[in-house]
């Protein structure tokens, strides 16, 4: 019974991560682009214009603002216990040194849903824009091959074929991978930048009276459906294991990166809705909409390209946090002991192609646009059980070193745990449902799979 609140040991955790080899060849500039990598993508690619003209209207400014406010809350959090705890595992080791084993479990097991629905939800939204640019060179797909058997088709082909190629490059080793990386978030940013600076010069602001056309409640509703666009920063903790000195790093890493994506949101949706009325940009391709409103086809077709390569950067980097966590949680026995098996590059194989192939398959077949909620359910949840630690591991080990500390004890992350809270009582109750019914089976996992066998303290 007691077993249950079994807590691991924080000194111990750390010495076996000091010793523990593998490839640390992360600094600070590589964190902040492996967070910039997971955090721009189909939030701000896609979500903008539909949230401006279903929702907030051009106040969809506010609503990112909104939201980024509540991702630093959380963002500092992270912060300091990532850079106190510099091991892999994120909310699920945080959970284990706090709480104690089941809720350990229970948040490993909900951190592999969340990384897997964002897998596959941004791979099916990518194979829109790749659909648009080889339709610009003339080449069709099929449309049923590009479709999911519930609207009609056989499969999302390209989709699938994206993320088992992301997690081919991943089984080529850390170091290859953040090379490619590295270069896709270049190429990223670079065309966000293009857009923002063209797009300057068409800005007429009167299209941005009236500022709030649907209100407050529509600025709040558009901040709950953009805090997607947030979600990233929080994946640099997995890879404090890789990194060369975590402490110092993982939180200049977390903080940058978030803070950077926060303004260059905020620019591009002040770009936007002051280049056309909030009610044209309800497509899910804004950027290259408006930028062939106003005529700069060439510009909006080049966007194409930089969003179809950012979307990829985005499964890397999930595909990635979600093998350092499943790695951690098969250490501890919680998981099939084969997932933390390493091949010559030391990429973790078998939880690669575990996590890819999974994604792959609920990319190519499933609906994912209802399955996004649970995504953002499963991401607060997280980030309520990251406030928390940050409060207990402060009284259990007060002398812990720690490269970042939150300011305002105990303020701030009593903060980004209300204002959590209050974004999942906003989400619908199927949602809860639905996520209430993946924790149960993950309590059955517990005890049918990990207890029987018991965990593996090395
Ligand atoms: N923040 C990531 C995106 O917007 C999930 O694609």
């Amino acid at each position: 019974m007691t077993d249950w609140f079994r807590k691991k040991d924080v000194n111990t955790l750390l010495a076996q991560s000091n010793e523990r080899k593998g490839s640390k060849t992360l600094g600070a500039l590589d964190l902040t682009l492996l967070g910039m990598g997971a955090i721009i993508g189909t939030g701000v690619m896609v979500l903008t214009g539909l949230v401006a003209a279903r929702d907030a209207g051009p106040a969809v400014i506010l609503s990112f603002i909104l939201a980024g406010i509540v991702c630093a809350f959380a963002a500092l959090c992270y912060a300091e216990i990532a850079s106190a705890v510099p091991v892999g595992g994120s909310a699920y080791t945080y959970a284990y040194i706090t709480v104690g084993e089941l809720v350990a479990h229970l948040m490993g097991w909900t951190l592999l849903a969340v990384y897997v629905l964002m897998i596959s939800a941004v791979a099916s939204g990518w194979t829109g824009y790749l659909n648009n640019i080889l339709e610009s060179f003339g080449i069709g797909i099929p449309v049923e091959w590009m479709t999911i058997p519930a609207d009609g088709g056989v499969v999302n082909l390209p989709a699938v074929l994206m993320v088992l190629f992301m997690t081919w490059l991943l089984l080529r080793g850390t170091k290859e991978s953040k090379t490619v990386n590295n270069i896709m978030v270049f190429v990223k940013l670079g065309v966000i930048l293009l857009f923002i600076i063209v797009g300057a010069f068409y800005v007429e602001p009167a299209n941005w009276t009236p500022f709030m056309p649907y209100g407050t409640s529509g600025v709040l509703a558009g901040a709950a459906a953009v805090f997607f666009a947030f979600l990233g920063f929080d994946a640099i903790s997995t890879s404090a294991e890789d990194a060369k000195n975590p402490q110092r790093d993982m939180p200049k890493g977390i903080i940058g990166s978030l803070a950077i994506s926060t303004v260059i949101y905020v620019l591009v949706c002040v770009v936007m809705t002051g280049m056309a009325s909030y009610k044209e940009l309800n497509v899910p391709e804004a950027m290259a909409h408006v930028l062939h409103l106003v005529g700069r086809n060439e510009v909006a077709g080049i966007i194409a390209i930089g969003a179809v390569i950012g979307m990829m950067a985005v499964v890397l980097a999930y595909i990635y946090a979600a093998t350092r966590v499943m790695m951690t949680m098969s250490r501890d026995g919680l998981l099939p002991r084969s997932f933390t098996k390493q091949n010559k590059n030391d990429a973790p194989s078998v939880a690669l192609w575990f996590i890819g192939g999974v994604s792959a398959f609920v990319a190519g077949f499933m609906d994912l646009k209802q399955l996004a909620d649970l995504a953002n359910i499963g991401a607060l949840l997280t980030f309520v059980m990251v406030g928390l630690s940050v409060i207990l591991l402060r009284r259990s080990h007060p002398n812990l070193k720690r490269g970042f500390v939150v300011p305002f004890m105990p303020i701030i992350p009593l903060l980004s745990i209300a204002s959590c809270v209050l974004l999942m009582v906003n989400l619908p109750f199927r949602t809860w449902i639905i996520f209430g019914i993946w924790l149960v089976i993950g309590v059955v996992w517990y005890f049918v799979y990990a207890k029987v066998r018991g965990p593996i303290h090395k």
